[in-house]
């Protein structure tokens, strides 16, 4: 309908156009031809007063006017000529043919033959009046008269008009027919083009002429970029309609993966056994990756491979470094990798996190790359990559690699155990490849990448950058249909996998939750007509918590009716401590919420409460249930869970979700209040319409996002993940048989 409007709506101005130009046209063609034929027949009387003008000066000189008529008779013999008459140098009319029609005198003869249009309108016709003067002997001038019929120009002109339309409908055919053939003929070559695009491939010699013309690189690029878009969102939507679950996972395992061996590896380890005050103790760090990976770990009763890093670790470990997790009921083992101060200072702190981080992150911290760090960082790689061999029982174990501290580990147990299906997933964003430049051992990461079978990112964005990185970079075959970039022998799946959290599984009940938010603002201090905003955050500049709490600052500022009944409270878990930007954030954010609750708080009531501590799971949750709002403002985040979890804590499909469009789930939640976080004024207009969003209008956006979460759960994401690792395995099985069986073997 809307397509049958738009078209309308050009249709209507087109054909209203071609008409008036057709009228225009035509008419502009009758006056034309009109004159053309008035023209002729001025011409022809000239010519035949011409031929006369003897005869009628003879007939004057010898006064015989008897003969003229004869003669006079005679010419209007000829088909267009009427009548003629004679009139003497007095303009008296001598003589006249028989049809010479009355009351046209000589001197009115005379006056018409000089209009641009002369006519006579006798009683049945209408006549061109035609005036020529003869010169007589004796000096004096007669005229004679020439009537021709009107109905002649007539015929001519209507003969003429047909001519031209024939002409019109020959040249539209022929028009036509070109401009069919040419079309024929581009669209071919635009198909051609396209499908090369879409494969992937370079354009030949002879395509080049005309499909590489329609389609410059970047466009191609672009075409290419756009149809992997499309085939995520169905992606996205076709697998939604499975809900994946942690048994899911397994049978996934059991059945296609056949019960192979799960190992996996990060640098954050899922749980730190610290000691305190002389006994030990257990907590979870703040890391989306660990909020991810752990649920998976368990479903697959897989090994899990980190840094250990708390002061207990080592005690609780057994002869093999490794402990049962989790505490309260294992499901999976970890085996812990130590690293000496040195190592995690150079590996940890430096190259990964003060060279990685900020290169990868737009938050205009300059990324800062030495060489004792990077030779730090492939050693204790290598260390990772060490104890992945170490625990493989089976030649081709499934080996999960985890983010850009290990960069290198997937192509350094490519080399010892080739039949490995080693999935990598880079949690954070990759950068474009300008950006990617900086790094000065650029060539080592990619080449370290792409040891993997498949290599994952949170979207399809940062799968197009890395792509866009290799092919600038390296010497590879990049597949673009199949997403695949052949490289060493070795060929990896790039993919886009949106990470995400487990669905709780039980909902708690609306007396449990109100007792839980009673027992939450009681702990605070917060009056019950008290609104509240949310913030959970790691302590990091890419956070945007300075930014955040700036457009709280202007609310107040802006409606201070607002002041005492609204607080924000904000969970900073510290995080990397011995990184100077990070130090510098802490002290920034530390004195931008002293000053706004010198401005703003009120005795024993402060504005902001940050709670720059280590939270459990189950006191953030407890913050989520009561939040009126959370936002989440990152400068730029891989993905985000924190906003993932606010949505599956709010089982009351209530609060508000204010996220950054920098995220990499702001592409799967369009229900929240988009924000950006370098716009002030748009965060304080997000809070205001927040604070007065309806319920039912909280209701249905919050519906909304939780079916979406509830669906795209983290049991998908690596359900996504090990389903293309074994149809990957499938495939190279049928193909080592099928080899196998060319070579007789
Ligand atoms: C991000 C990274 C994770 C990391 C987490 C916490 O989410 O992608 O790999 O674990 O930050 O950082 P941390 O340095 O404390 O591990």
């Amino acid at each position: 309908m809307n397509i049958f409007r738009l078209q309308l709506r050009f249709l209507i101005p087109f054909v209203v156009t071609l008409l008036t130009a057709a009228v225009l046209a035509f008419h502009a063609f009758d006056v034309l031809t009109e004159q053309w034929f008035t023209k002729d027949m001025h011409l022809r009387s000239r010519l035949a007063t011409t031929a006369l003008s003897e005869s009628v000066s003879s007939a004057f000189e010898h006064n015989q006017m008897a003969s003229l008529s004869e003669l006079f008779t005679r010419a209007t013999q000829e088909e267009r000529l009427t009548a003629i008459g004679l009139c003497n140098p007095e303009d008296d009319l001598l003589l006249t043919t028989g049809s010479y029609p009355e009351g046209l005198s000589c001197q009115l003869a005379r006056e018409i033959s000089h209009l641009s249009l002369p006519y006579f309108h006798a009683k049945s016709v209408v006549l061109h009046v035609s005036s020529e003067s003869v010169k007589l002997r004796s000096g004096l001038k007669a005229h004679v008269v020439m009537l021709h019929d009107r109905a002649y120009v007539e015929r001519r002109k209507a003969q003429a008009t047909w001519y031209l339309i024939a002409f019109l409908l020959l040249l539209g055919v022929v028009i036509a027919a070109i401009v069919a053939v040419t079309t024929q003929m581009s669209i071919r070559a635009l198909m051609k083009g396209i499908r090369t695009i879409v494969r992937g491939e370079e354009f030949s010699l002879e395509d080049k002429t005309h499909a590489s013309r329609a389609f410059p690189s970047e466009i191609a690029a672009d075409v290419r970029a756009r149809l992997r878009e499309l085939e995520d969102d169905y992606r996205r939507i076709h697998d939604a309609n499975d809900t994946w679950t942690a048994e899911h996972l397994r049978s996934l395992l059991r059945t296609q993966l056949r019960g192979e061996q799960v190992i996996v590896l990060s640098n954050r380890e899922p749980w730190v056994h610290e000691w305190e005050n002389g006994s030990i103790t257990t907590y979870q760090p703040a890391s989306g990756l660990v909020t991810a990976l752990e649920p998976v770990v368990a479903a697959c009763a897989g090994t899990w491979i980190a840094h250990g890093c708390g002061s207990a670790d080592r005690e609780v470990t057994d002869t093999e470094d490794s402990i049962a997790l989790p505490p309260q009921a294992p499901s999976y083992r970890l085996h812990r990798i130590w690293l000496s101060d040195e190592e995690v200072d150079a590996y940890y702190n430096k190259m990964s996190n003060q060279g990685l981080w900020p290169l990868s992150h737009l938050a205009h911290v300059q990324p800062e790359f030495d060489e004792k760090s990077w030779q730090t960082y492939v050693t204790v790689n290598q260390k990772f990559a060490d104890a992945a061999l170490a625990e493989a029982r089976i030649p081709d174990p499934v080996i999960l690699v985890q983010d850009y501290h290990l960069a290198l580990v997937p192509q350094m147990i490519r080399a010892k155990l080739p039949a490995a299906t080693i999935i990598s997933f880079w949690h954070i964003p990759w950068p474009n490849p300008e950006s990617f430049l900086i790094c000065p051992w650029r060539h080592e990461i990619l080449r370290g990448l792409l040891g993997s079978s498949i290599l994952g990112f949170q979207t399809s964005h940062y799968r197009r950058n890395f792509i866009d990185s290799v092919d600038r970079l390296l010497e590879t075959r990049i597949d673009h249909e199949h997403s695949k970039i052949l490289f060493n022998g070795n060929e990896t799946l790039i993919e886009s996998y949106p990470a995400s959290i487990a669905w709780p599984s039980e909902e708690t009940s609306a007396s449990e939750r109100n007792a839980e938010i009673l027992r939450l603002r009681a702990s605070y201090g917060l009056a019950e007509e008290c609104r509240i905003i949310v913030g959970v955050d790691r302590f990091d500049y890419t956070k945007g918590i300075p930014e955040r709490l700036c457009a709280f600052e202007h609310l107040l500022e802006q409606s201070p009716d607002w002041i005492g009944k609204l607080v924000f409270l904000q969970v900073a878990a510290p995080s990397r401590e011995h990184i100077q930007d990070y130090q510098s954030l802490r002290q920034r954010v530390g004195q931008q919420v002293a000053a706004i609750n010198k401005r703003f708080g009120q005795e024993g009531r402060p504005a902001i409460i940050l709670l720059d501590r280590f939270h459990s799971h189950a006191e953030i949750n407890s913050l989520y249930r009561a939040a009126d709002i959370c936002i989440v403002s990152s400068l730029h985040d891989g993905m985000n869970l924190v906003c993932k979890e606010f949505i599956a804590a709010r089982d009351d499909e209530q609060g508000v979700l204010l996220l950054s469009q920098f995220t990499g789930a702001a592409r799967e939640l369009p229900e929240a209040l988009g924000i950006n976080p370098y716009h002030i004024e748009g965060m304080v207009s997000a809070l205001r319409q927040a604070l007065n969003m309806p319920k039912s209008e909280q209701k249905e956006r919050m519906a909304s996002m939780r079916n979406t979460i509830r669906e795209a759960n983290v049991f998908r994401w690596a359900g996504r993940m090990l389903g293309d690792a074994s149809h990957q395995r499938l495939r190279l099985r049928i193909a080592q048989r099928v080899q196998a069986s060319h070579t007789g073997q």
